[in-house]
């Protein structure tokens, strides 16, 4: 009989969330309300941030902030090439030019110095991704921006630390609540945001580019009138998923901590270990959330190492398939100049993670790792 699959990410969702989302469904209101408003409170306070914006996605937020920054035809935003498509696809879709970043091969965090060097009078943005839940240097980056506005990517990054103080903390940053991530909403994302016009646009934008949300409109007994003066979208967050991202809010430590634990067993399990390269930390002050734990398998094709993983029924995650090497960026941009991310693109692989795998099926990883390193090509 074949044994159990254990799957790349599974989210811890117990009686509390289930608790907390029959309560909102049994409410009479279920969408954007007092549990987004709390959960947007909560989230900020978390961060250290002055706001927080509830939305439907991290790529919902991407959207909004390239369009209150007025990114269009003509612009340039630098990211790293090492990332999820969802932001490249957001830049091009503004009309503006994806620039890319390489990345460090130990921890796949973007460089500094390569972002300085690719910046012109054109560039009007900076991304840099919390990578797995390390931090970015924002302090290098922030030397390197000369001015220009930073856009942390904390998709990873939910319990992140940078030098003490939680990323997402300085002006503005995305978090995502997608199930594979630290804590989910099923679907989700949030801005933090410490500027004033910044946050009032998104939330205008977030939802039809109306002033006052349903909630005040329907949900009390004030006027249900309103008027648009820029015409929005429909990214808001419902009541039912806050309800379920409040809770999640509630374990975070133990996820995270329960991720680290996980993380100590693979690394003690391979480090020195022939073919494979684990991720490296950076060595400045943070605290790492875990979120993904990527290995870069260097002995054996990625394909025999993924069919192998395959054979013992064990999933696995590709983050991420470089966003240089996509068929839409080559026709339209060309070739980029990305040696490590070249290097490292085929050869990356995320393994197993999430806090309720226990004893047994993290051994069963480990044993299929080495066992599939060892056959050899
Ligand atoms: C690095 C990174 N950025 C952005 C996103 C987009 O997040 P969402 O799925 O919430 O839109 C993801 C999601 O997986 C991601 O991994």
């Amino acid at each position: 009989m074949a044994e159990e699959f254990i799957p790349v990410s599974r989210p811890h969702i117990g009686d509390e969330e289930i608790g907390a989302v029959a309560e909102v469904l049994r409410s009479g209101w279920i969408t954007t309300g007092q549990r987004c408003l709390e959960f947007e409170r909560r989230f900020s306070e978390l961060v250290g941030s002055r706001h927080a914006v509830a939305l439907s996605s991290a790529t919902a937020g991407m959207h909004l902030v390239l369009r209150d920054l007025g990114i269009g035809a003509g612009d340039e935003v630098i990211t790293p090439s090492m990332t999820f498509a969802s932001t490249v696809n957001q830049i091009v879709l503004a009309g503006a030019r994806p620039v890319f970043a390489d990345v460090d091969y130990n921890t796949l965090l973007v460089l500094p110095r390569d972002i300085e060097r690719r910046i012109t009078d054109k560039t009007r943005l900076i991304i840099p991704v919390h990578f797995a839940g390390a931090p970015a240097d924002l302090d290098a980056i922030s030397d390197a921006a000369r001015g220009i506005p930073v856009l942390e990517d904390a998709a990873h990054a939910v319990g992140t630390l940078y030098k003490g103080r939680h990323v997402g903390s300085r002006n503005m940053a995305l978090f995502s609540f997608h199930p594979i991530k630290n804590i989910t909403t099923g679907e989700g994302g949030m801005l933090t945001c410490n500027d004033e016009e910044t946050v009032k646009r998104v939330r205008l934008l977030r939802f039809h580019g109306i002033e006052r949300d349903a909630w005040k409109r329907y949900g009390t007994a004030a006027d249900p009138g309103y008027d648009i003066e820029e015409p929005g979208f429909k990214y808001n967050l419902t009541d039912l998923q806050a309800a379920l991202g409040l809770a999640q809010l509630d374990r975070l430590s133990w996820v995270n901590a329960r991720r680290g634990e996980i993380v100590r067993r693979y690394q003690e399990a391979f480090s020195g270990m022939e073919g494979i390269d684990l991720p490296g930390v950076p060595g400045y002050d943070h605290s790492h959330a875990w979120n993904i734990f990527v290995v870069k398998v260097t002995s054996v094709p990625l394909s025999t190492f993924m069919e192998r993983l395959s054979g013992r029924n064990i999933g696995f995650g590709l983050h991420f398939p470089a966003c240089h090497t996509l068929r839409y960026i080559q026709d339209r941009f060309g070739k980029a100049d990305l040696p490590v991310t070249q290097a490292l693109s085929g050869r990356i692989l995320s393994l197993p993670l999430y806090p309720d795998m226990d004893d047994v099926r993290i051994e069963r990883v480990i044993e299929a790792v080495r066992d599939a390193l060892r056959s050899g090509g």
